[in-house]
């Protein structure tokens, strides 16, 4: 390669590869790294190498890559636009590297990015934007660095940390699960969405920590507070989205867990809808998965349950609206989570082991998952409803039924 020298700036392109063929040389870890961003181009990738890791075995065998089971050939650059020199010999990439120079086409070199036409920056994406660092020249060569810029990038666009103008904060509302309770446990679009928000619409359970980091900016509407007026309060909650929707405002209407698990998510989804405003959807870390995970107890363990039902308990067994089938969850013999049943849990033990579920069988309730106070009570269906009581057990609290307790408190009493 001719000399290029140090202080001439290298300089940035994005190609365009869908439908291009690219050759890789090598299947090892670089190539299982880079392989995967080719695809999402588009690019027509054959790759040569008489072996590959099992990832990209996969991609051949699904038709994703084609793989030519052996070392590299001359004839092999033959209508490439790009090339990637990954094999683990430095004789043959630098080979590759100097035919493809000859040919006139990109190399990028996996083992000295300096000996070659081209290199790859550190790439990383959010939304529609693509962040690509590389040093200005040969000097500034620091991959570390440029990883560590990259992430810091990424992260704070994620995160909402980095303003970007107004470009994606078009009005309507996003419905964030804000997770079981600790600000960690909210999801990265979460928090990107609850930043951005002109409006936060917060309920009770919703992580509350999370409202202390929001710009100063942002009006937090607390539903506990909100006047009810004639009309009922999820009625409200639906009129003030639609109303701060349609005045132009971005809301993020903010819940415990996932909205759509016993959150009336669908109620404003429709109400949004109905109303003509916008609204999307960020799933949340729902509790009755989190919370017995949280606690150390796995919902299902292979060769001990091989179904999971989430129920919420917070109508007793027989009262006229419940819409659950106790009976039928007394023949059950997988995991059951009950929500919402503190109060009413001796009465649904009662029920399901009526129903012909063993008294013996092991449940674990567990209060306050992820905050500081959370705890774990252990008893069995025969004696949830006393040892709710004697150990004073208060909402929230998930109660999981089942062998899986018994999985992870092998112990029990
Ligand atoms: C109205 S439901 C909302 C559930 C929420 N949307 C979710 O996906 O987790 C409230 C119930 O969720 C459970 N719950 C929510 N957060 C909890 C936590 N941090 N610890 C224990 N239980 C929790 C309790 O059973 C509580 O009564």
């Amino acid at each position: 390669m001719p000399e290029t020298p140090a202080d001439h700036p290298t300089y940035p392109v994005g190609l365009r590869l869908a439908g291009r063929r690219v050759l890789v040389a090598g299947g090892g870890n670089v190539a299982q790294r880079r392989v995967p961003t080719l695809l999402a181009a588009g690019a027509d990738v054959h790759l040569v190498s008489p072996a590959v890791t099992p990832s990209i075995e996969g991609l051949a065998a699904a038709g994703e890559v084609t793989w030519h089971e052996r070392g590299f050939r001359d004839a092999d650059l033959d209508g490439a636009w790009y090339v990637m020199a990954a094999t683990d010999d430095a004789a043959v990439n630098a080979r590759i590297s100097d035919l493809a120079e000859e040919r006139r086409v990109w190399c990028v070199r996996a083992d000295d990015a300096e000996a070659a036409t081209a290199f790859t920056p550190a790439v990383g994406r959010h939304q529609g934007d693509t962040v690509a660092v590389m040093a200005t020249g040969a000097a500034d060569r620091d991959p570390r660095h440029h990883a560590a810029l990259r992430d810091e990038v990424v992260t704070a666009l994620r995160e909402g940390r980095l303003a970007v103008g107004e470009r994606r904060r078009r009005p309507g509302v996003v419905l964030v699960g804000g997770g079981p309770g600790d600000p960690e446990l909210i999801t990265v679009a979460g928090r990107k969405a609850l930043m951005e928000a002109d409006v936060v619409v917060a309920d009770r359970l919703a992580p509350r920590e999370l409202l202390a980091e929001l710009p100063a900016s942002t009006r937090i509407v607390d539903v506990a507070k909100l006047p009810r007026g004639r009309s009922a309060l999820q009625d409200e909650i639906n009129r003030v989205l639609v109303e701060e929707a349609s005045a132009g405002h971005r809301v993020a209407r903010f819940k415990g867990g996932d909205n759509f698990v016993f959150g009336r998510g669908y109620e404003e989804v429709e109400a949004c809808v109905a109303a003509g405003v916008e609204v999307t959807v960020v799933p949340g870390v729902s509790s009755p998965i989190a919370v017995p995970g949280l606690a150390g107890i796995p919902v299902t363990h292979r060769g001990v349950t091989h179904d999971l039902t989430v129920v919420s308990g917070h109508l007793p067994p027989g009262h006229p609206d419940s819409l659950v089938d106790w009976e039928a969850l007394g023949h059950a013999r997988g995991t059951i989570v009950l929500m919402m049943a503190v109060e009413n849990a001796a009465a649904i033990a009662a029920a399901v082991v009526a129903a012909g579920r063993a008294g013996t069988t092991p449940v674990a309730v567990v209060c306050d998952g992820s905050m500081p106070t959370q705890r774990t009570v252990l008893a069995t269906l025969a004696t949830l409803g006393e040892t709710i009581e004697r150990e004073q057990v208060r909402p929230p609290a998930v109660i999981v039924v089942g062998e899986v307790v018994a999985v992870a408190h092998p112990a029990r009493d």
